[in-house]
């Protein structure tokens, strides 16, 4: 360092003294009670180690409570250090906090431990329960480690479960390999989540992206999510949830429901789905409800989507039936009796199994290009009494994926206030 350099920092310095009187005081605490001087608690200074092996869960506890507790000196970021694999076993972050604003700063990687264990009592690997304000970012990797999941257990756990967090924000981050769904958000409002990379085999079990219950207001952009299940599930008590420039595939597409499973009242209102990529998926954009079911699927729009070879592109399926495929149920994970979200749509709750359906109304699909799969781009599997009411359908143009053939429309019971497609309803015979 030259003596011009050296200047200017001392320099730098006196205007940060003058300016916020803290730049010697920070100089001095670096290093005291596990706080460094930009504000943030790293794990390491509460013992993690972060070789991959050892067990770094009690380490982060103890630097969660520092955080949540406002640290002593207001610092209220958890710091996970880049070039550094933490082992975590399943554990719960737990709030209410001191600060209205809680980061954690993924910059190394979290690994579960690889082996199995009791997801009746450890339904999550890293759950995060009643933080307002948090902000989970930092383009580090958490990955589940799912594969000895998937092969023999029948009950698996959710990477990462966020229940009860207003004002979530999640960003950059990498996601991998979760024995079941990757993220679950329940029982909030106001969550923004964006720039995720979520991967895992297209044949890993339920392994969906991201599902949401029991929320309001979530926007989700700007993501790849490359699963084996749903790409993004919107499941019971949802509203208000957008979801733009989402590349899904592989994966089973973007779904609402399944809803009114086991004849509970579900209810979904305004979903917009908008500039998303679905390539290869088994499904594109669905929406599916249980036969038994009450409750209702309405305001929903899926707007400029791309289809690349999606097995079927535009499904609704409203008589899908209670005994479905174990691989074909989505995980709905709320306890909604402690949710206080959305409120009004659980008031109903049914549970006997005897629901005469859940209504589907107000599906908006416009602007929705490209090339499916099968023969049947789209398929409205609606019910003989409800039917599917108010569907419109503007400029879909979807081709099959195999040149020389044609696609058509299956329509059961639907009753559309437009349909200005190039695609006609097959003839029933
Ligand atoms: C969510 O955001 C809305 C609009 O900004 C606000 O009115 C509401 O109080 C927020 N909800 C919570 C639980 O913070
Ligand atoms: C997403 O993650 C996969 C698997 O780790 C990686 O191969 C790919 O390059 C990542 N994509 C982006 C855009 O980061
Ligand atoms: C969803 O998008 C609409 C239209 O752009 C906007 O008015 C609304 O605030 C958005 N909601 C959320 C939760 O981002
Ligand atoms: C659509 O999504 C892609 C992928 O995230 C993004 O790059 C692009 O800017 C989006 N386009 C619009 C019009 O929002």
């Amino acid at each position: 360092m030259n003596k011009y350099s050296l200047l200017f920092l001392v320099l730098l310095c006196l205007l940060q003294v003058s300016k916020l009187g803290l730049c010697l005081k920070a100089k001095a605490h670096k290093g005291n009670n596990g706080l460094n001087r930009h504000g943030f608690i790293s794990a390491t200074s509460f013992g993690a180690v972060g070789d991959g092996k050892t067990d770094d869960t009690k380490a982060f506890l103890n630097a969660w409570k520092a955080v949540c507790n406002g640290g002593s000196r207001g610092k209220t970021n958890l710091l996970v250090p880049l070039g550094k694999t933490f082992m975590l076993k399943p554990l719960t972050f737990e709030g209410p906090c001191k600060s209205s604003s809680i980061a954690f700063l993924i910059r190394g990687n979290l690994v579960a431990p690889g082996y199995t264990w009791h997801a009746g009592n450890y339904p999550a690997w890293i759950s995060f329960d009643s933080i307002n304000g948090l902000v989970i970012t930092g383009g580090g990797t958490v990955d589940g480690r799912g594969s000895v999941w998937w092969r023999n257990v029948h009950h698996r756990p959710t990477a990462m479960h966020f229940n009860n967090c207003n004002g979530l924000h999640i960003s950059n981050l990498q996601h991998l390999n979760s024995p079941r769904n990757h993220i679950s958000l329940s029982c909030s409002e106001n969550i923004s989540v964006s720039g995720l990379n979520m991967t895992a085999p297209g044949d890993s079990p339920n392994t969906d992206g991201i599902d949401i219950s029991n929320c309001r207001g979530v926007d989700i952009r700007d993501s790849v999510i490359s699963t084996g299940d749903d790409c993004i599930a919107i499941n019971r008590g949802s509203s208000f949830i957008n979801i733009t420039g989402i590349f899904c595939g592989p994966g089973h597409g973007i779904s609402v429901g399944s809803l009114g499973e086991n004849g509970y009242f579900s209810a979904v209102e305004e979903v917009r789905v908008k500039n998303c990529t679905l390539s290869n998926t088994a499904n594109g954009v669905r929406i599916k409800t249980f036969q038994n079911g009450l409750g209702f699927a309405r305001k929903i729009s899926f707007e400029d989507i791309k289809m690349v070879a999606s097995e079927n592109p535009i499904i609704i399926e409203q008589n899908y039936h209670n005994r479905g495929k174990n691989g074909e149920v989505s995980f709905e994970y709320s306890n909604s009796q402690s949710c206080h979200v959305n409120r009004f749509y659980q008031t109903l709750s049914g549970g006997s199994g005897n629901g005469r359906g859940v209504k589907v109304s107000d599906v908006r699909y416009a602007n929705i290009h490209g090339s499916s799969a099968s023969c049947e781009a789209i398929t409205m599997n609606c019910d003989a009494d409800l039917g599917c009411v108010d569907i419109v359908m503007e400029h879909v143009d979807i081709v099959s994926a195999k040149s020389g053939h044609k696609v058509y429309a299956s329509c059961k019971n639907v009753h559309w206030k437009y349909f200005d497609s190039l695609i006609s309803c097959q003839k029933r015979h």
